[in-house]
This record gives C-alpha cells, structure tokens and sequence, in this order.
C-alpha cells in the first residue's frame, strides 16, 4: 500500500508499491494541472538510472495520451561532458527512453551543448536561453518542476560534495568541476532549484536508504540534497520501500 507523509508544508515523503507507475501518474497528473492552469509546463529532467524506468512508463498508454506533449517543454538539470549520442548522455537516456518515442514538437527540447569543448560557456549559453525562456523570480529562472535523483554520497543534480557549485548563488546554471571524477559537470544550481514550484526527488533502492534521515530528518549539509529548500515551492521526495526503509513512517 503506498503511503503519503507531509514531513512540512513543502515537504511530502511518498513510498511508492510501483514506483514507475505510480511517478508516471504523478507526471501526467501534474502536466493536465498545469496545462490547465497556465497552458504551459517547463520540466527539467533528472540523468542516472531511476528516472529510465518512469520515463518509459511516459512513454507508454495510458499515460502517453494523457500528456499534451506540444504543451510541455523539456529542460535539463543537469549533463555529462560528452555528445548527446554518448552511452553515459542523461539527453540520450532521457531521449531514448521518451523524447524520441512520443509526439513532442522539437521546438520543446532545451538542450545543453554538452559535446562543447568550452563548457564553461555552454553552461553560460544555457542559463541565458533560461533566463529568456522561463519565468524569474528576482532575475532566477522558475521551473514548472524539476526532476532530481541522489547519489549514495547525497549529490543532486551535478551538485557534488566538495564542489564550487555549491557555493554558487547568483547563476542558475554552471560548469561544475568535480575533482573526484576528473571531470567537469553541468547542472542547475541551488538558485534555480531553490525558486522551482515543484521538486520531485526520485529515489529508489536499498543502497539509498540511510541517506534519507540524514537528508529530510537531520538536514546533513554535507550532503548536498540536503539543501534543496524551495522557497515557495514544494517538495516531494518518491521513493520505492527500499529507499524509505530507514526513514521510520508509518
Ligand atoms: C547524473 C544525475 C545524478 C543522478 C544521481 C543518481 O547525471 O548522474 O543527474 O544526479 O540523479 O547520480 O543516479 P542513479 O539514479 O543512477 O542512482
């Protein structure tokens, strides 16, 4: 039986019995809202593995005919440095899995030109066309919704321990030099996630299990989930059994 906890009043934990599923309604319930309302939603997607599965499901009856797809455009939160068409892209996986499988207008898709030598200045180039096609909420561009997953050392996004991202507080969108991989990033920043309506963190799996208290209970901030605070927005974190083990609720 999935349950649903409001930790606060932009803070909701739900543990979901078929976690594909059960997000891909939340999507297509979420879309017809705020298509309804505004006539428009602008999603930025999540990379890694567990949102594969709920991107599938988006793509498939019923939800894929109850999305109106030419009303949604398609963002990133955040990139490897390698071309769309490379096996580690979260664009490939996203494209794979949907973009390339429903009727989206490829004026929709917002890409970040992550094959770029220079990402420095993709990242730059990306936060303008954000700031031009979003709302702003004091200059920061505001998401419909952003999709977020974590990694077991409670990095979100491109936003790793250690890393200058964190500590970012004007651009919405950088190149993120992550010295423990060897490599630089791309990735929304706490400014922009921290302005979003809705954030949905998707997390699934044993593995994840301990990091939830530390995130929603303790506010751990050497995890750097733990700061993802909307403002104004809400906050909803999907999780699967595993993942909500140890978070103690009823
Ligand atoms: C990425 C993601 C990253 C991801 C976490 C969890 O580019 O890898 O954006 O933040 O959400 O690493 O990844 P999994 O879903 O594969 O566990």
């Amino acid at each position: 039986m999935s349950k649903s906890h409001n930790l606060s009043n932009r803070l909701e934990v739900h543990t979901l019995d078929d976690f594909p599923a059960e997000a891909a309604e939340r999507f297509a319930e979420w879309s017809e809202t705020v298509v309804a309302s505004q006539g428009v939603g602008r999603v930025a997607l999540a990379g890694g593995s567990t949102p594969k599965s709920v991107y599938e499901k988006l793509a498939e009856p019923p939800y894929r005919d109850r999305i109106a797809w030419p009303a949604i455009h398609f963002y990133q939160g955040d990139e490897r440095p390698v071309p769309p068409d490379h096996p580690d892209s979260n664009w490939n996986m996203a494209t794979t899995a949907l973009l390339a499988r429903v009727s989206i207008p490829a004026a929709n898709l917002h890409r970040v030109r992550s094959e770029d030598e220079d990402l420095d200045a993709a990242a730059r180039r990306y936060a303008t066309t954000l700031t031009a096609q979003l709302p702003l909420a004091d200059g920061v561009p505001v998401f419909d919704l952003i999709l977020l997953g974590i990694g077991t050392d409670g990095h979100t996004a491109s936003l790793f321990p250690d890393t200058p991202a964190l500590k970012e507080s004007q651009r919405p969108f950088v190149a993120n030099p992550v010295s423990s991989m060897r490599s630089t990033r791309l990735t929304l920043t706490y400014p922009a996630l921290n302005v979003a309506h809705d954030i949905w963190f998707l997390v699934t799996g044993q593995a994840k299990a301990s990091l939830l208290p530390r995130i929603l209970k303790d506010r751990d901030p050497s995890l750097p989930a733990s700061c993802v605070q909307p403002k104004t927005g809400r906050c909803r974190w999907l999780l699967d059994r595993d993942a909500a083990a140890e978070l103690g609720l009823r």
